[in-house]
């Protein structure tokens, strides 16, 4: 069934029209949100192990102007579903397992584009300041500064305990953490060495000035670092900042450090208050420009000629679907494991209250679905072509109708485009919807020659270097500036 058509083209004039961020999600993985998908004849995502699949889908994606290539990451595998502790039907199903490393993937990308960006997601709960910071340094050298970086606290299980942890850090805890994490990050990328440290004086021999170079002396609660950072200053020194906290203490790291952030839900109606909240944030406890935080939903197409063709191919695409993959994907998001149920019990009325609210709160804002029993078969089937959150099948105009419902009513920025079938999806997307999107005013101009290859931060805040609001750029040395104090660090 299409989408209800809530069109709010009438009052949107066109003029007033910000260019949409158009970003497409995927994983290193062959079923990213949609199990069992990895079948159809359509979809290459199981040559993930393939650089050309990597460079093809890049090219792509730069020819048709999208912003971001944006690759979501995990460490571990998803197994609460007949668990616990159980990886087998993730990895009988493919379902985000088995899973390469999205950093290395991106060096050949970018030789592969002009202007493409690369949002590439990373841990800070598994991972060390001063070598992460050395990996985006790498890459933000080889890509000339096209490189965000999706700053993830991680929430599988099955990460903590291969990190040789009995279970995870605290919730709250991974954040606090994170938020030493990055403070550390930002002194070794904007502190540590001047803008012109680097000489390369042919005459005298001299590499880099020794004393446009320091030492950043972190010694932290989670961290000791004294520095300097090993790597000379790149394009962006900090890589753009994408984050997708949605808790309490999530919200507030993204307030602080974000330079956009991800939202999820089904309704832009939903979504509003969590956008308005972030900002709110940022511009009352952090003296940011909220302006300075971009907002990207995520969202799945199903998109065809008409409404009823694109039905078609949702039915077409469904029969590909892995109820096993899907149920270990909810177990892994959720914590429930539904094996523990039965086929067509209606999980509206079971008895145990956690599970109940877990799945009220996300099924009960599903469009369209409030009389429909909530069983196993049909959570999965949702999830199967796309995941967890907001969807829109149908004709082109349907789904840009769609799309400028959550703009104007979510707030949002962009998208952030889960893929069902790679290249399928996006294909699809730059065949029907694009055009539409253009002839609304939505899209962004084609880049001018003398514009090409911009960094990602000038691509979303039109400068290469963290804006003065940022809690990063009180490190900032730069050519003619003063030196940065490091404050006197806890213990
Ligand atoms: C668009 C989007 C992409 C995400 N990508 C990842 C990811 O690649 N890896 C990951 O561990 N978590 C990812 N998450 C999950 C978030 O990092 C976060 O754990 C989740 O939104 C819950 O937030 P909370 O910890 O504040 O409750 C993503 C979330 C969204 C909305």
């Amino acid at each position: 069934m299409a989408q209800q058509n809530t069109s709010s083209a009438g009052r949107l004039r066109p003029n007033n029209r910000k260019p949409l961020i158009l970003n497409a999600a995927v994983m290193n993985t062959p079923s990213h949100v949609s199990p069992g998908l990895w079948r159809h004849p359509t979809n290459h995502s199981a040559e993930y192990t393939n650089l050309k699949y990597w460079t093809d889908l890049a090219q792509r994606l730069d020819d048709a102007n999208f912003h971001t290539l944006f690759i979501t990451d995990s460490l571990g595998s998803f197994d609460v579903y007949k668990g616990p502790h159980n990886a087998g039907p993730a990895i009988e199903s493919g379902a985000q397992f088995p899973i390469n490393d999205p950093l290395l993937l991106v060096p050949s990308m970018a030789a592969a584009t002009t202007n493409l960006v690369f949002g590439v997601t990373a841990s800070v709960t598994y991972d060390h300041p001063y070598s992460l910071a050395r990996r985006f340094s790498t890459l933000d050298h080889l890509t000339n500064g096209r490189v965000a970086w999706n700053v993830v606290t991680s929430f599988l299980t099955s990460a903590a305990r291969n990190h040789g942890l009995e279970e995870q850090i605290e919730h709250d805890e991974r954040y606090r953490r994170a938020d030493e994490f990055l403070d550390v990050t930002y002194k070794l990328w904007e502190g540590s060495w001047r803008d012109d440290a680097v000489t390369k004086n042919i005459q005298s021999g001299q590499y880099a000035n020794s004393d446009l170079v320091q030492e950043i002396h972190h010694r932290g609660k989670y961290f000791k670092v004294p520095g300097p950072h090993v790597c000379e200053p790149s394009p962006q020194r900090t890589p753009f900042i994408f984050q997708a906290g949605s808790s309490k203490a999530g919200k507030d790291f993204a307030a602080k450090h974000a330079e956009a952030v991800f939202v999820g839900s089904q309704l832009p109606e939903l979504v509003r208050p969590t956008v308005d909240a972030i900002k709110s944030t940022a511009q009352e406890k952090y003296g940011r420009d909220p302006n300075h935080i971009k907002v990207v939903v995520s969202i799945s197409v199903i998109v065809a000629e008409t409404d009823e063709a694109a039905t078609r191919k949702r039915d077409e695409l469904l029969s590909y679907g892995n109820i096993e993959g899907a149920l270990t994907l909810f177990g892994g998001w959720t914590g429930i494991d539904m094996s523990k149920y039965s086929d067509d019990e209606d999980f509206r009325f079971v008895n145990d209250y956690a599970i109940r609210s877990v799945l009220d709160k996300w099924s009960s804002t599903v469009p369209g679905s409030e009389n429909l029993p909530w069983s196993k078969k049909r959570i999965a089937e949702y999830i199967m072509l796309g995941g967890y959150g907001a969807k829109v099948t149908g004709s082109p105009e349907t789904v840009v109708n769609e799309l400028e419902r959550w703009i104007e009513i979510g707030g949002v920025d962009g998208f952030n485009f889960g893929s069902i079938t790679v290249p399928g999806t996006f294909d699809d997307l730059i065949k029907f919807v694009l055009p539409v999107l253009k002839e609304r005013g939505w899209l962004r101009a084609d880049i001018e020659k003398d514009k090409e290859g911009a960094t990602a931060r000038e691509v979303f805040l039109g400068t290469p270097r963290l804006t003065e609001d940022h809690p990063g750029h009180r490190y900032t040395w730069a050519r003619d500036g003063d030196r940065p104090v490091f404050p006197s660090n806890t213990e």
